[in-house]
């Protein structure tokens, strides 16, 4: 019997919806398999700070940090919920965790299941087939444009006083001016880049070709700082011979991304650009209900659907839940790969073969999808699907 502490976030909203499936998953793995799982629930979000004037209850963080072996977080935002400062209230917890749990990599697959239409309209609208979509794109998750927002977060997260970016004057401007400054560090994407090869080793390479390939997705014809990614990410690569290397510019890769999504495989990208990129992503898999994450670390995780709260479709039991059932595979998938539990691992492929099978069968799908199901319909309908499998186990 191998018990595993996991920290459960629902947030606000839809995602207090969608993480109730999640559990589910959790419930029928223990119900079939020698494997435990403490559940530690956390209130968090906007919402709970409206309520209590704290985004999660002091000593959240560190329950998340010392106890937990691995976490999963619904979604984060609640309309008018903003901190004195401005910034999302909420944010100490999804942007806090991310820096103060140094979880460098955003991983985000993106593929396109059997029964499920993309959402690129117009005359090509079938064009993409599932197999032709089935990429993973690593957004660098500590750093970038996003640097003073998470250093600001994970200082609150921790009690911390909170960072302030230097001051700095930018000639040719007059008046007030905001600025972001935009760091992008050898260490970071050193460790990056060093997790996409390691992607790319184990998967089966882009659907076009079979091919191994990695795509270094910057805009180093721009900026000083993707100029270090590039050149970091080449660096790396003599390291993996067998990896075929492919550069991009952001704004490229967003037509490329559309029309051939068959020629990615692994997709590495600083924070920003791989926030936008995997939205446009999202589109290609069905939407944003079918997209997971894993906020990945050396020693902690996190796991979340990309979606986020969806406050006009709250309270109604209608979102699709695959996005936050995925993200439960992939939390399998990481707990089994850190603690040599291939079991964990198989479990995970189960999940993974679950979904597949319930969107084939295409009789219970949310009103994403084209259908009327409701959110716990498809979530039931996947764990029954999942616990038939188990018995087999
Ligand atoms: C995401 C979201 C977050 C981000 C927001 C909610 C802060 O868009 O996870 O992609 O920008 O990273
Ligand atoms: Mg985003």
């Amino acid at each position: 019997m191998s018990d595993f502490k996991i920290a459960i976030l629902p947030g606000d909203g839809t995602g207090r919806e969608v993480a109730i499936e999640a559990t589910r998953i959790l419930d029928v793995v223990q119900s079939k398999t020698n494997y435990g799982f403490e559940k530690i629930s956390i209130p968090c979000g906007g919402q709970h700070y409206k309520e209590t004037g704290e985004e999660w209850a002091e000593g959240s963080f560190e329950i998340c940090r010392d106890e937990a072996d691995a976490i999963y977080l619904g979604a984060i935002g609640y309309p008018g919920a903003r901190l004195p400062n401005g910034d999302l209230a909420g944010g100490s917890v999804i942007l806090g965790m991310r820096s103060g749990l140094d979880l460098y990599a955003n991983v985000r697959p993106i593929k396109l299941y059997e029964g499920v239409p993309h959402k690129v309209h117009g005359h090509f609208t079938q064009i993409w087939k599932p197999g032709m979509v089935d990429m993973t794109v690593l957004r660098e998750n500590t750093e970038g444009l996003y640097h003073s927002l998470l250093r600001r977060s994970a200082d609150r997260a921790l009690g911390r006083k909170e960072y302030v970016p230097p001051e700095m004057t930018f000639p040719g401007l007059d008046g007030e001016v905001a600025y972001d400054p935009r760091p992008i560090s050898e260490k970071g994407t050193e460790r990056l880049v060093r997790m996409g090869f390691e992607f790319a080793k184990n998967r089966n390479g882009a659907p076009i070709d079979g091919v191994s390939r990695i795509s270094c997705i910057d805009k180093s014809n721009v900026t000083r700082g993707c100029q270090l990614f590039r050149r970091v990410f080449d660096s790396v690569s003599t390291e993996y011979p067998s990896i075929e290397v492919d550069h991009g510019y952001i704004d490229a890769f967003m037509q490329w991304l559309t029309r051939t999504p068959e020629f990615y495989d692994v997709v590495v990208a600083s924070n920003m650009f791989g926030d936008i990129a995997t939205d446009l992503g999202a589109v290609l898999q069905g939407g944003m209900g079918m997209a997971a994450s894993g906020n990945v670390g050396d020693e902690h995780a996190f796991f979340e659907p990309v979606h986020g709260s969806a406050p006009k479709h709250a309270g109604q039991n209608k979102v699709n839940p695959i996005a936050s059932i995925n993200s439960i595979q992939m939390m399998f998938d990481w707990l089994g790969r850190k603690h040599g539990e291939e079991d964990l691992v198989n479990i995970a492929t189960m999940i993974d073969q679950s979904v597949a099978e319930h969107l084939k069968d295409g009789k219970s799908l949310t009103y994403d999808l084209g259908g009327t199901a409701t959110c716990s319909q498809v979530g039931e309908s996947i764990s029954n699907i999942l616990g038939r499998k188990l018995n087999e186990l």
